[in-house]
């Protein structure tokens, strides 16, 4: 049986194919159309996935949507009519989003695709919820999502047992953690979206002297539900999402820019403060429900690093599994894993170790690129590969690292990342001004030798996909500053042979040259999505300020030094 999964028409469009149980396939329309985001219908990620299983669309039994669109709707219209007249701007602004595509899924399916049956609609919580559980290494766990908003829920809590998913309690619009937010995100004059994990970074610089007037605009509740006070707050009613009351509470909106007070920094820290509170209060309260002792997590705010630390080393349960892609890419996944193991009531399939789901190039194919566009490069054996590689990080030179295939979900995973040397100090201010082009105060993660972590951090367990932080030991404090945070952490991915191939050899490799058993990891990009293609990778080296670039086999040099 072959699964198509899809998500599109918001942000994050993305496609997932599942064949015999097997995720073959993921990946976000954004690495194809190299739109940020990208919201379009991801007819490119789709084809892709459909070559990468060998099949076509004539194959293919059913296609999963990640949301019931109708449903979506009603919400949409219901929260205009509450607000009426004063939403009638945004009203009008949306109505034609809704009627060209997003009511019109099944059309675009039908007519883009020739997919003839009738699509699958999975709620958008049950696909996130599909997404971490099903390709756990669970047979059991208990289950947490938090996002912005899908059709009526903002968060839901439940169980797996199998093959099967039981949503026991949704939290609905507009009281949203996610949404709240992004809220914070705008008014701290970043882009919703994009600019959460800098809100998150900027947390760490501040204290959290606001947190009483957090108290003021959310009624937290002993079972983790919440809800927001809507006097505060202007839903679809003009150009913010906050309003005159919430000024008079937090101040005026900060412009974008790159000036900060120490105002910004605390309403940073609060609100992080808060959403730990929030994630951290609700996972006691489905342990407590539940009786369970595993927990998956997806939906978009399972991407703060923070938060779902302080569940793994605070909260109730013994293990924990992330979705990589655990924002709405995700949920294409989730949608196809539900239609083909909860509705078609087939056996679980491998756990999802890896996020490696995305295209692959051939040497061959690489090196016709680097020949016809005059690039300086050779071709090195393994080892020598390895070793020369190795060598320039220690020599602080700033790697390009393209191998294999790319990661479905928003982090490099050392499949399409850019290395650095972790202990020398100017490598953060470096990397952020000469290669990134992004803020000075975002830092930087790092990918460590599963074997060898509690070497450096105060973390014993896995994080195969970068999405927890981790305390830096005292005594080696000061050893790893490019990927140290203003709090003494750093966040981390573990790597081990079985699941990283190539990339555990060269950390490893590194850590016999230096005894240092990890390496800074970016994602290889230069503010627009991470790079794809061979040829992407090349434009992105060659526009920035990279040292050498790795292909497959091949090691590139710059032509201009
Ligand atoms: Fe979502």
């Amino acid at each position: 049986m072959i699964v198509l999964g899809i998500s599109c028409y918001y942000h994050d469009g993305s496609a997932a194919i599942i064949r015999d149980g097997e995720i073959v396939a993921a990946a976000q329309e954004e690495r194809f159309d190299r739109e940020k985001y990208s919201p379009a219908f991801p007819i490119q990620a789709i084809n892709f996935c459909l070559q990468q299983a060998g099949v076509t669309i004539y194959d293919v039994d059913e296609v999963a949507f990640y949301e019931k669109m109708y449903l979506k709707f009603e919400r949409t219209i219901i929260s205009h009519l509450i607000g009426w007249p004063f939403t009638f701007r945004n009203f009008l602004d949306t109505m034609p989003l809704w009627l060209k595509d997003r009511l019109a899924v099944s059309f675009a399916v039908e007519d883009e695709l020739s997919f003839k049956k009738p699509v699958r609609y999975i709620k958008h919580h049950l696909s996130h919820a599909a997404s971490a559980f099903l390709v756990s290494p669970f047979e059991e766990a208990a289950i947490m999502t938090v996002d912005g908003v899908g059709e009526y829920a903002c968060a839901t809590w439940g169980s797996g047992h199998g093959t099967r998913i039981d949503i026991r309690q949704e939290m609905h619009y507009p009281h949203s953690l996610g949404l709240l937010y992004s809220i914070f995100t705008a008014f701290l004059g970043f882009r919703v979206f994009t600019g959460e994990g800098k809100v998150m970074a900027l947390a760490e610089f501040g204290e959290p002297d606001y947190l009483d007037k957090f108290r003021q605009i959310i009624d937290l509740r002993p079972d983790g539900s919440f809800r927001l006070d809507t006097r505060y707050f202007s839903f679809n009613k003009g150009e913010t999402m906050h309003n005159k009351r919430f000024e008079e509470l937090f101040g005026p909106p900060r412009p974008p820019g790159p000036d900060f007070t120490d105002r910004h920094y605390a309403i940073a820290a609060s609100l992080q403060r808060m959403t730990e509170e929030i994630v951290l209060t609700m996972a006691r309260h489905v342990h407590e429900q539940t009786g369970l002792n595993k927990l998956c997590l997806a939906g978009g705010v399972s991407l703060n690093v923070t938060a779902n630390s302080r569940i793994r080393e605070e909260g109730p349960f013994d293990d924990l599994f992330i979705q990589p892609a655990a924002g709405d890419a995700g949920a294409a996944l989730g949608a196809a894993s539900y239609v083909y193991h909860a509705l078609s009531g087939r056996p679980r399939g491998p756990v999802m170790h890896s996020a490696a789901l995305g295209p692959e190039y051939k040497d061959r194919a690489i090196e016709v690129l680097l020949r016809n566009s005059g690039a300086r490069y050779r071709r090195l054996e393994r080892d020598e590969l390895l070793a020369e590689t190795a060598r320039r990080i220690a020599d602080n030179q700033v790697v390009g690292w393209f191998q294999g295939r790319s990661e479905f979900g928003p982090r490099a995973l050392g499949n399409r990342s850019i290395l650095a040397n972790p202990a020398n100090p100017d490598m953060k201010d470096h990397l952020n001004r000469v290669v990134k082009h992004r803020e000075p105060f975002r830092p930087f993660g790092a990918s460590v030798l599963r074997e060898r972590v509690g070497d450096y951090f105060e973390f014993d367990g896995d994080s195969p996909f970068m999405l927890l932080v981790a305390r830096i030991r005292p005594d080696k404090l000061g050893s790893i500053p490019a990927v140290t945070h203003v709090n003494h952490t750093s966040r981390i991915q573990t790597v081990t042979p079985e699941h990283n191939g190539i990339y555990y050899d060269l950390i490893a490799e590194y850590y016999r040259q230096t005894g240092m058993p990890m390496v800074l990891n970016t994602s290889f990009n230069k503010k627009e999505p991470i790079v794809n293609t061979p040829d992407e990778a090349l434009a992105c080296f060659n526009d920035s300020g990279m040292d050498c670039l790795v292909m497959n086999q091949f090691l590139v040099e710059r032509n201009d030094r």
